[in-house]
């Protein structure tokens, strides 16, 4: 793969660089509720701009699927994150109103050296997502907007993606990964070669179907897997438990009781929970053992006890990797799962991956120092998939174009 050394050294003062960064921040449609991908995004862009490039930035937000979100206007959210990165950035980053219309062409020709402009959200053009002929079409208009331009790929969110501005223009372009996807390549790589042992994954979320490939993958390479989030009640239904009214996935409870069978040893799941008589916040709560969850009721966080044990195995850890929040986080009551985890990781001697959105949310969200963790992967569902041993085609492209 070309470095941003490498574009550097090829000369890209005055210098359009069309550049995909993935700044699909969490919103409540007006206001950013965690920059974390906007503030990964910034090295790459700082280098870029200190060696004078033009630099055109693509980004999407949510999945508008071609058209503008029902009741919301995109342009705006990308305004928001225009926003936030001009003024980490301490200078102003225009937005197109559309992805290659005349909006675009206008803005990029304004550019000087050094200047940052951002096109609409790229999914709200249909041919992003669309078919192979509609992606080359769209990818042929985007390299045409940045005449003698490079393609630099950075980000690591959406390289396991196949669409238009990850894949397609990487072939129009001369093409090249930015410093966060040679980052998160570098640090997961580590995870699929030879990690230093014990090595000890903790997955959480909600369906253990979304989780099933990455399951199978690492159950096989890791000494522990430590299952909390939603998806350990159809484990705790295959051991026989009866969860109550909590989520449950029927049709994956013989998954789950194989996966036991197998990985005994391997699999480690909560031994207490907290349950709520509803979903809401204001929900009456109690903390019980998994045998003893009342008829009706809903888990919806690993209790005191688990996260004692989960801790203690994070302690004597060499590697960790975690994706997936242990609870609803983000409501009080069912947030010291997710925090109690957290912090041992943040505690645990162990080289610490954090994968993906929730969970780097949520160590943000709980005050806990970035510098107490290995790394903080931007891509939730790409580091699950490079850990699946998938080929990322916005990698794969940068490889075949070197
Ligand atoms: C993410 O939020 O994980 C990335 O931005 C990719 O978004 P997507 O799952 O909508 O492709």
């Amino acid at each position: 793969m070309r470095t941003l050394d490498d574009l550097i050294a090829d000369g890209v003062a005055d210098r359009f660089v069309l550049l995909r960064a993935d700044l699909n921040v969490p919103h409540d449609g007006y206001t950013i509720t965690d920059d974390g991908r906007i503030q990964a995004a910034l090295p790459t862009v700082r280098r870029l701009r200190e060696a004078g490039a033009k630099i055109v930035v693509m980004a999407h937000l949510g999945r508008p699927e071609g058209g503008p979100p029902p009741g919301r206007d995109p342009l705006e959210s990308l305004t928001a994150v225009a926003g936030r990165l001009g003024q980490l950035l301490d200078e102003r980053v225009h937005l197109a109103k559309d992805v290659v219309g005349d909006s675009a062409e206008a803005m990029v020709g304004r550019l000087g050296p050094g200047g940052v402009a951002m096109l609409a959200n790229v999914r709200c053009d249909a041919r992003e997502t669309g078919s192979a002929q509609e992606r080359e079409e769209l990818a042929g208009e985007l390299a045409a907007l940045v005449p003698g331009g490079a393609f630099v790929s950075d980000g690591f969110g959406v390289v396991h993606r196949e669409q238009a501005s990850v894949v397609e223009v990487a072939r129009r372009l001369p093409a090249y990964g930015g410093d966060l996807v040679a980052r998160e390549t570098e640090v997961l790589r580590r995870l699929v070669g030879d990690p230093d042992r014990p090595y000890v994954v903790i997955l959480g979320g909600s369906k253990v179907s979304d989780k099933l490939g990455v399951l199978s993958n690492l159950l096989p390479k890791v000494d522990k897997l430590l299952v909390g989030g939603a998806m350990c009640f159809t484990f705790l239904a295959a051991q026989g438990h009866d969860v109550g009214g909590s989520k449950l996935e029927s049709d994956q409870v013989d998954t789950c009781s194989e996966l036991l069978g197998k990985y005994a040893d391997t699999l480690v799941l909560p031994s207490d929970v907290v349950v709520a008589s509803e979903f809401a916040e204001s929900a009456e709560t109690r903390t019980v053992p998994v045998s003893e969850m009342p008829e009706g009721w809903l888990g919806l966080d690993v209790g005191p006890e688990t996260v004692a044990a989960f801790g203690a195995v994070l302690a004597d850890a060499a590697t960790v990797f975690w994706n997936g929040p242990m609870g609803v986080f983000e409501m009080a009551p069912f947030a010291a799962g997710t925090t109690g985890v957290a912090e041992a990781v943040a505690d645990s001697p162990a080289f610490s991956v954090i994968g993906g959105g929730d969970s780097a949310a949520a160590i943000r969200a709980a005050g806990l120092d970035e510098d107490r963790f290995g790394h903080i992967s931007t891509g939730g569902g790409a580091s699950l998939e490079f850990l699946e041993g998938h080929v990322l085609p916005g990698i794969a492209v940068l490889e075949e174009s070197s």
